[in-house]
């Protein structure tokens, strides 16, 4: 008999039909967001998951259900883990990095445009029917091309949006990271090294994509807000938590920085109301990923993870590889 799976959210019916091949399907295209109980009962007896971002597997969840041999994550972040609980427990996590990269990084720059120029500010004024004339420094906004791009968190999405930054906007790109990129990386996205202190000092825009860990809790704060130039904009598009959005709507506020473009949020769904009350930030809902072919690619990636692990014990991409040994 074929070993059973939860598929926790909706996904693509092809995605379903390739799974039904392997596994008996347990899923829920009625997309449920499943609470904790409802998660661990679903889950019960089952061989493997497929879940995305707001499935969280923790220690509680792997001790009820001890069948678990698996859970394939349908996203390249996966804070939803604790990888170290399932490693004790050995079960095999996975995650989509790769397939998502251009297609991130290319809102990562829309993100920015968007900010920098002031698109949905300006879009609602004149939806709102403010739009009386045209005045020589309305919605003037920062400059983009010339100017000096930060990058906070330089993985491979970091790179996709270094390279556009360098080779199409003519920007000046600096970047930290917890460790230096090889020299052949850095000349593929004309990047330089700085220290977090000279990237928050000196950035024009400040892009955010490193992965979320208690490390990088509130990693943009009061502190580092401060330290920012007042015309720069800042862009998150890698998890909610990285930024503390209260300090961030203060400093909005005060304009201690001009701008902020966001597409992710502590607590999401939901939106610190400070947020929705200033004008001089542009909110997106988690979509940095989302185009048809690459939310395909990464459910494809997914399914392909669990069934690989299923026939021949090694999934494509697993994040805890020392569970295989
Ligand atoms: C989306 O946020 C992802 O991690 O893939
Ligand atoms: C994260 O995995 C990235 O690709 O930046």
């Amino acid at each position: 008999t074929q070993p059973s799976i939860l598929v926790a959210r909706a996904v693509f019916p092809e995605t379903l039909e390739l799974l039904s091949q392997h596994f008996e399907v347990d899923s829920n295209q009625a997309d449920t967001v499943f609470s904790k109980a409802e998660l661990i009962a679903r889950l019960q007896g089952k061989w493997g998951a497929f879940t995305t971002g707001s499935e969280r597997i923790d220690a509680e969840v792997l001790a009820a259900c001890p069948d678990l041999k698996m859970v394939a994550n349908m996203a390249v972040g996966y804070n939803n883990f604790d990888v170290p609980a399932m490693t004790a427990r050995r079960v095999v996590a996975t995650n989509t990095p790769d397939v998502l990269t251009e297609t991130t990084a290319d809102f990562g720059f829309a993100l920015l445009m968007a900010t920098a120029r002031r698109v949905t500010e300006s879009e609602h004024y004149l939806r709102a029917g403010q739009w009386k004339k045209w005045s020589y420094d309305m919605f003037a906004g920062a400059e983009v091309h010339g100017s000096r791009l930060g990058i906070l968190g330089m993985g491979r999405i970091g790179q996709g949006i270094a390279r556009r930054g360098a080779h199409g906007f003519g920007m000046d790109v600096v970047y930290h990271n917890r460790s230096r990129l090889a020299p052949d990386l850095e000349a593929a996205c004309k990047a330089r090294y700085v220290s977090k202190e000279e990237l928050l000092r000196t950035a024009d825009h400040l892009v955010l994509v490193l992965p979320y860990s208690a490390e990088s809790h509130h990693a943009i704060g009061a502190k580092e807000l401060d330290q920012m130039k007042p015309t720069a904009t800042l862009v998150n598009i890698a998890r909610g938590g990285i930024v503390d959005d209260a300090a961030l709507a203060r400093a909005l506020r005060e304009k201690k920085i001009a701008a902020a473009g966001l597409d992710v949020f502590e607590g999401e769904p939901k939106v610190h109301p400070d947020l929705l009350a200033v004008p001089n930030v542009v909110l997106t809902p988690h979509i940095a990923s989302a185009t048809i072919p690459t939310r395909k690619a990464m459910a494809r990636l997914a399914a392909d993870n669990l069934v690989a692990f299923h026939q021949q014990g090694r999934p494509l991409n697993p994040l805890n590889p020392e569970v295989l040994a």
